[in-house]
């Protein structure tokens, strides 16, 4: 009796909950009110069978509940009962399933208007390519992949010269326009979502994936990696901001393309900070820390040495070459306030400290550096 009247209880707090609770979907702000059509066909229909079954126990626990001199009678077979229950779980199962294939179908097919971006998902960022004036994203190459090249744009195809490139941190988007995202991988599985435009989807190493949507309203919407993708997969984040087309085209026409960032590197670092500056490369440090001010997941480089940052435990220090040699050899001594501790100590000779830390000397606050500051 008493687990009758906890059942019925569990399935009329379950239906206040649902009523109640602020927990439902953010506000939509793209086309792809289908999506939520598809969740709540499902939540519909395992809801109805919740509250069924829940009942259903509840009353035979109480209908048939022990009595003295009652015997259950024995039925070991069923076939008419048991025909039903097959049939109306197939129907219940394809009613939950085909909604989300019609909607998947359409949602990685694009349509023919709409514009092309990329997304590069890494350790622990996300890049934005855009294909420039002529519209056809220039070709790629993971071998191209350096320092200089971070899309791994293929230098020789006229196609990526226009190629307009976002390293900044923010993806801008224009109003009511359909945009095709294709996206790809430097390292491990990541997943672009963005909850209010309900789209989400993998980026694979060595796939490119790819799906459509149109903004429908201006705003800033949050990016989030919802794939675990190692130490700093929370702080992998970003934003897209949907606006009028006009904002959209300026803001796109001040970023930098794939020609004139070829043009501004190297040049005039000298050899010590050069080996720095390759060192950074290939040992991975530019996945989290920028060196044009843009956020990451460790302190940007741009101004950093010389400054004083507060650390974790509130007391403050000056960044000179002993904090950064101690900060690269044991990177948990002493964390910068509000980064998380997720850097691996790295095992690096002297000359190469040297040659890091002579790098970032060159990366002064005021003084150009090699990417347009977003700051
Ligand atoms: Cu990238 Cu999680």
């Amino acid at each position: 009796m008493a687990i009758a009247i906890v059942l019925v209880l569990i399935v009329v707090g379950s239906i206040l909950f649902h009523f109640l609770s602020p927990w439902w979907f953010t506000p939509l702000a793209s086309n792809w009110d289908q999506m939520d059509n598809t969740l709540i066909i499902t939540f519909v229909v395992t809801g109805v069978v919740f509250i069924g079954i829940n009942l259903f126990i509840a009353y035979a626990v109480f209908r048939f509940r022990h009595r003295e001199g009652r015997q259950a009678a024995y039925e070991p077979e069923n076939k008419k009962l048991e025909w039903w229950l097959i049939g109306l779980t197939s129907v219940g199962i394809a009613v939950m399933l085909a909604p989300g294939l019609i909607v998947y179908a359409e949602f990685v097919h694009a349509p023919k208007d709409a514009s092309v971006i990329e997304v590069v998902g890494q350790q622990w960022k996300w890049s934005f390519r855009f294909p420039g004036k002529d519209g056809v994203l220039g070709s790629v190459n993971p071998r191209l992949i350096s320092f200089d090249n971070p899309f791994g744009l293929n230098p020789d195809d006229p196609n990526g010269q226009d190629d307009v490139l976002v390293q900044s941190g923010e993806l801008h988007l224009p109003l009511d326009k359909p945009v095709r995202v294709l996206l790809r991988s430097k390292d491990v599985l990541h997943d672009f979502y963005v909850p209010h435009f309900r789209v989400k989807m993998d980026a694979v190493p060595g796939v490119l994936s790819g799906f459509w949507f149109t903004p429908t309203k201006p705003g800033r919407f949050d990016v989030a990696c919802a794939e675990f993708c190692g130490l700093g997969h929370h702080t992998m984040r970003s934003a897209v901001i949907v606006e009028e087309n006009r904002a959209f085209q300026q803001w796109l026409n001040a970023q930098t393309t794939f020609a004139r960032s070829s043009e501004q590197q190297g040049g005039t670092l000298s050899a010590l900070a050069q080996k720095g500056r390759e060192l950074a490369q290939a040992r991975g440090c530019r996945g989290c820390h920028s060196v044009d001010g843009s956020p990451g997941a460790g302190p940007t480089w741009k101004g950093l040495f010389g400054k004083t940052e507060t650390l974790a435990d509130s007391s403050t220090i000056v960044v000179d070459e002993d904090y950064l040699k101690t900060s690269i050899l044991q990177p948990n001594a002493a964390i910068v306030e509000g980064y998380p501790a997720i850097m691996p100590p790295y095992d690096l000779s002297g000359e190469e400290l040297d040659a890091l830390i002579e790098y970032t000397k060159t990366l002064q606050a005021g003084a150009g550096s090699e990417a347009e500051s977003s700051e």
